[in-house]
């Protein structure tokens, strides 16, 4: 199978940790050009300076996948970064969680969340679509969730954004079927990344209990695999979404679960 991205640039958005660093790693060792985007500007220049060392081409750029200013910023950051002045990759995978009872989650949280998980890709697609379409070829992965299809109680901002990403993700398909473009949303399930580390720990500071109990006795019966996903198993599927090889592959929602949602 032909995975081999040489000659082509991605921009990953929320590539400072976790899922959008895995990302930009593994599409960067395939070859690409790899721009890394996050609001954390510090941290994500410092990763695109351990991918250079490593022989990859990458770029940190610091910004808010939520604001419109910050996202044009980074496209223009990008294509002048790009050997080709073209942007042949979108990872829409920025994102935050809040998990309160509807009647206790703030407005002002939800419109946050829906901003930057629901605006910010649409936006980002907005910025590249002229482009790719011009070029006859594309490829955008936007990051959306088992949230995505199901409901989780306490995240309705999460969920909302989730789904509402698998719309945009259909649409997107649609629109640019003709001109080469796919566009898919990949499905997680719980992935051993900070954003999660992070929830299990507060859960289990909240029971008095060590992070590994609440693994084995909350997250482990929900999934059949009885493990976290790792960020490598989600960034090599995206990788593959991204090749050639995938190029009949869109308007997808491809769920990575360990079984989750079979049950
Ligand atoms: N970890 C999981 O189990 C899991 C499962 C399904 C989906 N996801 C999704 O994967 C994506 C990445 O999650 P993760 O687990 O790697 O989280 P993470 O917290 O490790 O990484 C998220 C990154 O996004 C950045 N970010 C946050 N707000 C931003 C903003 N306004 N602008 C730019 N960057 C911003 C953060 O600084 C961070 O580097 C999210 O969209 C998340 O919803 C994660």
């Amino acid at each position: 199978m032909n995975m081999d991205l040489s000659g082509r640039t991605a921009v990953v958005t929320g590539a400072a940790s976790g899922l959008g660093l895995a990302i930009a790693q593994t599409l960067g060792r395939a070859g690409a050009q790899v721009v890394l985007s996050d609001l954390q500007g510090e941290a994500v220049a410092e990763r695109a300076l351990e991918l250079q060392r490593e022989g990859i081409s990458a770029l940190g750029v610091g910004g808010d996948a939520a604001s419109e200013h910050d996202l044009t910023e980074l496209v223009r950051a990008a294509q002048a970064f790009s050997a080709n002045g073209g942007i042949e990759m979108v990872v829409n995978n920025a994102g935050t969680q809040h998990v309160a009872n509807l009647e206790d989650f703030p407005v002002s949280k939800f419109r946050q969340i829906i901003d930057l998980m629901l605006i910010g890709p649409f936006m980002l697609t907005k910025l590249v679509f002229p482009g790719m379409k011009e070029r006859g070829h594309g490829r955008i992965v936007n990051m959306s969730s088992i949230n995505g299809l199901v409901g989780f109680a306490g995240k309705s901002a999460y969920n909302s954004a989730k789904h509402g990403l698998i719309g945009l993700t259909q649409v997107a398909a649609l629109e640019g079927a003709e001109h080469g473009i796919t566009v898919n949303a990949i499905c997680p399930g719980y992935v051993d990344t900070p954003l999660v580390r992070n929830q299990l720990q507060d859960l289990a500071d909240n029971r008095g209990v060590p992070l590994e109990s609440v693994l084995e006795e909350v997250i482990y019966p929900l999934v059949p695999q009885k493990r976290l996903l790792s960020t490598d198993e989600i960034a090599d599927y995206v990788t593959f979404l991204c090749s050639d090889a995938a190029r009949g592959i869109t308007g997808q929602a491809v769920v990575i679960d360990g079984g989750y949602l079979a049950q």
